[in-house]
This record gives structure tokens, sequence and C-alpha cells, in this order.
């Protein structure tokens, strides 16, 4: 959709300023001025440091692209989020140090280790849930007509959370990953890009299928990527996959096992640990999980091409640019800002869209953006194996949340207990006693 030109310009704040994806979203911005133009750039971290290496960069970035863009970066609070029209939050409360411990812990006990799934997504949860309620009441406070979409993860419980904790507040929680396979779709079916695809998806954040997609003139294109996706998963191959890395080319792949349980729909990559814990467990290295993949990849090449751009004093040549993660946030923002109704996957309160799930739970599904923010589309009824998977797993977010609120060690046991990918209450126990431990520094204290 064409955004209507009017004479405003924003000021955005990206909150986790030194984020790995932060370059991404600087790149999508300054390429996107004519449709969604900036007057102010802000960063917030509260790691001055390593937002720095990335401030440093992206000023010579703003400078040399649109000089007429404001741009600083601050630890600042009430700096950062003072005359803000939009927050961006990516944030990670305990950095990749704790990270890697929601996914060795897990596994040493033979268990799934992964950053928002299972015992290690509850624990990334119960850090997250506090920092981003701060950054929701630091826009309160000083932006309060501003909009947050918030990618930080793990998104299911933070949102769960956010909804209990500021259900007025105006956040939004998103994912990419969706976005992603989206991308993916297109590609397989020779289409542009994934704005060329009307969809039907329903689900949990990490926990969804898509029931339609088609063209927009309504031809039906799922018969086609259903054959696709039965042979190769998601994996498209070629310059495509050119710098994706190994691990996911397996999860990529997988989607084709996923897909075999429920022919009738395409799954989210991410219902893999769930429906093939054993096989993922057995494809683990409780020594080397994806956080050091991710230290020794992605992390070294963005502070690299920082280091880079600081040293040669330009970013002409730089390799930074925009990806799904960053294009789908800028999207959103511009749908809101220009009210276009565009449809788009938030994960919010159910309230009826998956017409036999508890209306409280928060679901991910297909929403029009406009300058109310998302108003979600009826998704209609769950099929029993999806509605029995959505209910246990939503009942695990919300024991998260619960055990949290009420620092319950007894809540937080039956939520590792009841979560899929944990055999019996015995191992959850040893997982969550080691937990307690590592996160002490994080979590309240568990009565
Ligand atoms: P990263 O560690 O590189 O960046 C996170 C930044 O947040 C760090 O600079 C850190 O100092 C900062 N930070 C931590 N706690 C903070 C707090 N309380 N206040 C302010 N800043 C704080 O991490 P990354 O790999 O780039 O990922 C960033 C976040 O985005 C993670 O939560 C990740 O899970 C999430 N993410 C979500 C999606 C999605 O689909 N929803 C997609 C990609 C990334
Ligand atoms: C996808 C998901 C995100 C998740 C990320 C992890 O993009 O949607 O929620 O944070 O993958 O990627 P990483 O490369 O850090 O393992
Ligand atoms: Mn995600």
């Amino acid at each position: 959709m064409v955004a209507q030109k009017d004479d405003r310009k924003f000021s955005v704040l990206i909150a986790g300023g030194g984020s790995t994806y932060t370059p991404g979203i600087v790149l999508t911005l300054l390429n996107g001025l004519d449709k969604f133009p900036l007057r102010k750039l802000k960063f917030y971290d509260n790691d001055g440091e390593r937002q720095k290496k990335i401030a440093d960069a992206t000023a010579i970035l703003v400078k040399e692209r649109a000089p007429e863009v404001e741009f600083e970066a601050t630890t600042d609070p009430k700096e950062a989020f003072t005359d803000v029209d939009f927050v961006m939050a990516q944030i990670r409360v305990g950095k990749y140090a704790m990270r890697s411990l929601d996914e060795k812990i897990p596994l040493k006990h033979g268990v799934v280790g992964q950053e928002t799934t299972g015992p290690g997504g509850i624990a990334y949860g119960l850090r997250s849930i506090p920092g981003v309620i701060q950054l929701v009441d630091y826009m309160e406070k000083y932006s309060p007509n501003a909009w947050m979409l918030n990618y930080s993860n793990p998104a299911a419980i933070v949102a769960e959370a956010t909804r209990r904790e500021r259900p007025n507040s105006k956040i939004i929680n998103i994912c990419d990953m969706p976005i992603d396979i989206m991308d993916r779709m297109a590609a397989i079916l020779g289409f542009k890009d994934r704005n060329d695809l009307v969809f039907r998806y329903y689900g949990l954040n990490h926990f969804g299928w898509w029931t339609d997609v088609r063209d927009k003139q309504g031809n039906d294109l799922m018969p086609k990527l259903k054959k696709y996706v039965a042979k190769n998963g998601y994996w498209v191959g070629g310059d495509y996959d050119a710098n994706t890395e190994k691990s996911w080319e397996e999860t990529f792949k997988k989607a084709a096992d996923v897909y075999k349980l429920d022919p009738s729909t395409l799954p989210n990559t991410y219902l893999k640990y769930y429906l093939y814990p054993s096989w993922v467990v057995k494809h683990s290295n409780p020594n080397y999980t994806r956080t050091d993949e991710v230290e020794a990849h992605r992390q070294k090449l963005v502070f690299g091409e920082c280091k880079r751009i600081v040293e040669a004093g330009t970013a002409k040549d730089t390799e930074f640019k925009p990806d799904e993660h960053s294009t789908y946030i800028v999207d959103l923002c511009t749908a809101i800002a220009y009210n276009t109704h565009q449809r788009m996957l938030a994960i919010i309160p159910n309230e009826g869209a998956i017409s036999n799930i508890d209306p409280t739970a928060t679901v991910e599904v297909p929403c029009l953006f406009g300058s109310n923010g998302p108003e979600r589309l009826s998704m209609g009824k769950a099929a029993t194996f999806q509605q029995g998977m959505i209910t246990e797993q939503n009942s695990v977010e919300k024991l998260a949340v619960d055990a949290w609120q009420e620092h319950s060690y007894t809540k937080l046991w039956e939520a590792f207990s009841l979560c899929k990918i944990v055999p019996d209450a015995g191992i959850a126990k040893d997982i969550l006693d080691d937990m307690v431990v590592a996160n002490k520094d994080y979590w309240p204290e568990l009565k």
C-alpha cells in the first residue's frame, strides 16, 4: 500500500541499541526515508560500551546518507525516551552469557536447550519480563503517545506478562520467524516478495500454522507449497541460502518432517523442538550450542564491520543490509504512522481470534495495522491437534508468568513439567534447581 504523503517526520528509538540486529534496522530506515521519513534516530542500551561500537558506525552512516537526521546514543532513559514516536525494542536481558546457560543446562539433563523453547525459554522469560516492562514504563513516562514494537524474546512470555501487567500500554509484540518463512514461500513460488502473498495463520508465538496462502488474485498457492515443503522443508538453497548457517539449514529442512504431521497446514519451523525433541537433542552438542555459533558468526561479523567502518571513517561500501527482521519492523511502523491497514502478524490477546482457544491466551494471528494499532482477524477454530498443542503450551506460558508474579517455585516447576519437551517432573526439577542458581541475579527469589 502506498503511504499518504504529509509533512510529518518521525523520531525512532532503538532500545537495545547494542543488538546485533541494530545495523540492519538502521540501513532499512535510511533506505526507506521516502516512505517513512525520520527527523531523529536514537539508541538506548544499559551497556554503553557495547552500544557505542554500533553507534559510532551508525553516526558515520547517518552523516553520509541522511545528514538531516539527528542521531544520538545514550544510556540515560529520560534522554532516550523523550520526544519519541516509535520504540523498536530488542533487548536481551542477561546477554549471550545467560543465553548460553539457557541452552546448556537443559542439554546437560538430556532436554532440548533453546533460546525461546522449553526450560531455556522459560528461564529467559523470567529475566526479560522486568526488563521489557521497564522499557514500557519509560515510554509511558517520557513519550506517552509513542508505540513500542517489541522483538525482545521470549515474545510469547513477554506478551503474556505485558497483557497482565500493562494492559493499556501501546506495546505490540512481534516475531520475524513467520516473515522469514513467508520470504521463503515467495522465493519457492517465484514471487517478488512476501507482500505478494495473502495468508491465514494461527497459533502461539514460535508455535503456529498457515492454513491458507494465496496470491493477490485469490489463487490457492498451498498445493504447490505443500509439495515443495514435503520434500525440502523451507530450504531454498542456491544464492538464496548462500549465507545461511548450518543450524538454520537443519531447521529449515526439518520442517519437511514437521509438515507431515498435519498435511492440511504448513508449520512454523519452531515446532520441530516440540514434535521431534529427541532428534533435536541427538543433533545438539552440549558444549557448543547456538550461542557459541552466534558469537563466532553474527556477533563477530556485526562488530567487525562496525570497527571497519569506524577505522575507515566511511560506510560507503558497507556490507550491512536490510533483512526480514528490519524490513518487518519498519513496515509495521509505516502502517501505524500512515494508517494503511496492512495485514500483518502480531502476538496479541486472543479475544476470540481462535474461537476454541482461551480468550485470554496470547496468540499470533494476522491483524490489520493502522493508527489505532493492530485489529485482529478471526482465524476460526483450531483443529484438534493444534487445539491440544496450543492449550498445553499456552498453560506453560501462563504458569511461567504466574511464577514470576507470585515468586512461586511450584508454579515454575509446573511450567517446566507441563512443557512437552520435558519428559518428567523429576528431570524438570533437576533443570529448575540448576537454573535457580544460574539466574540468581535476575529472577525473583522463589518461595
Ligand atoms: P544482543 O545481545 O546482541 O543485543 C541485546 C542488547 O540488549 C545488548 O546490547 C544488551 O546490552 C541490551 N540490553 C540487555 N538488557 C537491557 C536492558 N534491561 N535495557 C536496555 N538494554 C538492555 O542480542 P540479539 O541477538 O541482537 O537479540 C536482541 C533481542 O532480539 C533478543 O531478545 C532476541 O531474542 C530478540 N530477537 C527477537 C526476534 C523475534 O522474532 N521476536 C528476532 C530476532 C531477535
Ligand atoms: C528467529 C526467531 C527469533 C529468534 C531468532 C534466533 O528470528 O524469530 O525469535 O530470536 O530466530 O536466532 P539466532 O540466530 O540468534 O539463533
Ligand atoms: Mn521470533
